[in-house]
């Protein structure tokens, strides 16, 4: 089992397979020019499972794959196929562009739910967005996930001067299709220009819902990164994720290991062990682990307060979104 100093069990890993992706939002990646990790530093298909087994033994039930786009790398069934041996749940977080071409090995490896990054529902902004004109095959993935059985979450980033606008489209579309959206607040990573103005909290958000919906408040699980909301009578729901307004690091139960098989104990956390390093010149692996938890801060990989309006986005040490993996 993987205590933190606080008492939190950690058994959920997400695994980033990559950084490279095929969109490019500038809230996710530096907008000046991004170096790439070279091949030579990523984490190849046996590496993968041989931490992961470490993991696995150490107590961890859920893994998550990311990136940057954890699809566009070219051995995603295999290392999809190889973890579905462990006993956890295996699940994704992908940009959705993909998708057609891995549903089968998705369904094969078990695979249960799927979270698709989504911004707008708007064809023109999400080219802006992404710079990539790919709003329809997202959207048309999106369908072929649900048609085939899978429970969808949408991750829609809450832009500042896009989501005003689109926060209620997002609702209605639950309506009809068993989605979950789920707004997550801006936030701070290397070379995004993260401003404590562009953030839209969680209540701004709710006070414009509650203009055009009669909105009920569901149960939320233990470690949940998100509070969840539902119309009643609608066939999905909405939820917040409220890391820069109310964070939920008191049950946090996440270890992040990146693709060049760093671990890191918080999405905020500037410590990172090198666990492919070690590796690689046979040395042990599970007391790093072990070290890496038991330095786990309290909160926000204690760079910043709860009080997100103080945070200096020049004083957090950390990676970009697209390098650590979300
Ligand atoms: P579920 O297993 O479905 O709860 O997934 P998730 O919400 O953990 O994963 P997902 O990759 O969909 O992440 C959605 C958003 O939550 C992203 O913006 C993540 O950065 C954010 N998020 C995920 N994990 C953490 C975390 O450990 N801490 C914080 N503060 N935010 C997180
Ligand atoms: N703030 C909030 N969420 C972000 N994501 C990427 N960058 C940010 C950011 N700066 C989201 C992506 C994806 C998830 C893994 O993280 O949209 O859904
Ligand atoms: Fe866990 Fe760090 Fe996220 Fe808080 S910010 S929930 S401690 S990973």
């Amino acid at each position: 089992m993987l205590l933190d100093s606080f008492g939190r069990i950690h058994d959920y890993l997400r695994i980033s397979l990559t950084d490279h992706c095929n969109f490019r939002c500038s809230y996710c990646m530096p907008v000046e020019e991004m170096e790439w990790m070279p091949q030579s530093k990523l984490m190849s298909i046996d590496e993968i499972l041989s931490l992961a087994e470490t993991f696995v033994s150490l107590g961890v039930k859920k893994i998550r794959l990311t990136g940057g786009e954890p699809l566009v790398r070219k051995e995603f069934p295999e290392i999809l196929e190889r973890l579905s041996d462990f006993p956890v749940e295996l699940t994704l977080t992908t940009n959705g562009v993909l998708i057609h071409k891995h549903i089968d090995a998705l369904k094969k490896a078990g695979v249960r739910s799927v979270n698709v990054s989504l911004d707008t529902l708007n064809r023109e902004k999400f080219h802006k967005l992404t710079r990539r004109d790919q709003f329809d095959l997202v959207w048309e993935n999106i369908q072929l996930l649900l048609k085939e059985g899978f429970r969808v979450k949408v991750n829609a980033v809450a832009l500042h001067g896009m989501i005003e606008d689109e926060f209620c489209d997002f609702i209605q579309v639950t309506e009809k299709l068993p989605l979950h959206v789920r707004f997550i607040e801006f936030m701070p990573f290397a070379g995004n220009h993260w401003q404590s103005k562009e953030v839209v909290t969680a209540s701004q958000m709710l006070e414009i819902a509650k203009e055009k919906f009669d909105v009920s408040k569901l149960e939320d699980k233990k470690h949940d990164t998100a509070k969840k909301y539902q119309v009643p009578g609608f066939a999905g729901t909405f939820a917040f994720i409220t890391t820069m307004s109310a964070h939920f690091c008191g049950d946090c139960n996440r270890i992040r290991l990146t693709a060049d098989g760093k671990i890191k104990n918080c999405l905020f956390g500037k410590e990172e062990l090198d666990l492919l390093g070690a590796l690689r010149k046979g040395e042990p692996i599970e007391s790093l682990i072990r070290l890496s938890i038991s330095q786990k801060h309290q909160a926000l990989g204690g760079q910043f307060s709860a009080d997100y309006e103080k945070a200096d986005p020049d004083k957090i040490e950390n990676r970009s979104m697209i390098n650590i993996g979300g």
